[in-house]
């Protein structure tokens, strides 16, 4: 489902995604630089009661917000060159670390996401609003629970 969103609509919708994503979902973000992937994981982040200053991983690929239950996993995959890499880093293990993932530009990675995952893109829209697509892929449930929970659903 695809709405076209202002940005305190978004922000809403991250609020109430921050109710709703639990301990080993997957969330991957896509969308063109500047459509608002790093604003959406600093409200997220926030929402989970991180009060450090949410910056995107560059050379790292992920930065750990651990001191919260559960864990943040904050990955940014915008220079990666083969979605091998992403193995070298440990990707497997942050998967099944009881934490919750959120994945900028996790279309660069998709042959290595999950079987379930959230997937939510951001397209340019005004200097206000964005277009926002979610799916929730592998689980159709699981998607049908979450777009009613935030208003995607007509
Ligand atoms: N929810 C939002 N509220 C206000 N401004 C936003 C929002 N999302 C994106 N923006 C605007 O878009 C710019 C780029 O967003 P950013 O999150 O850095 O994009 P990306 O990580 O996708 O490259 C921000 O500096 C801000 O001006
Ligand atoms: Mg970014």
């Amino acid at each position: 489902m695809k709405k076209v969103l202002t940005f305190s609509e978004i922000d809403t919708l991250v609020d109430k995604l921050s109710n709703i994503i639990k301990k080993n979902d997957v969330i991957a973000l896509i969308g063109d630089l500047g459509t608002g992937k790093t604003t959406f994981v600093k409200r997220f982040a926030k929402n989970l009661g991180i009060t450090e200053n949410v910056k995107s991983p560059t050379f790292t690929y992920v930065m750990e917000y651990r001191d919260i239950e559960p864990a943040l996993f904050h990955f940014d995959v915008y220079r990666i060159c083969d979605a091998e890499e992403i193995y070298e880093i440990g990707y497997e293990d942050y998967l099944h670390n009881d934490g919750i993932v959120i994945i900028e530009w996790a279309n660069l990675i998709e042959s290595e996401l999950p079987e379930e995952y959230l997937k939510i893109e951001l397209f340019h829209k005004d200097e206000n609003s964005r277009g926002v697509e979610i799916k929730y892929i592998g689980n159709e449930k699981r998607e049908k629970e979450i777009l009613e929970y935030v208003d995607f659903s007509n």
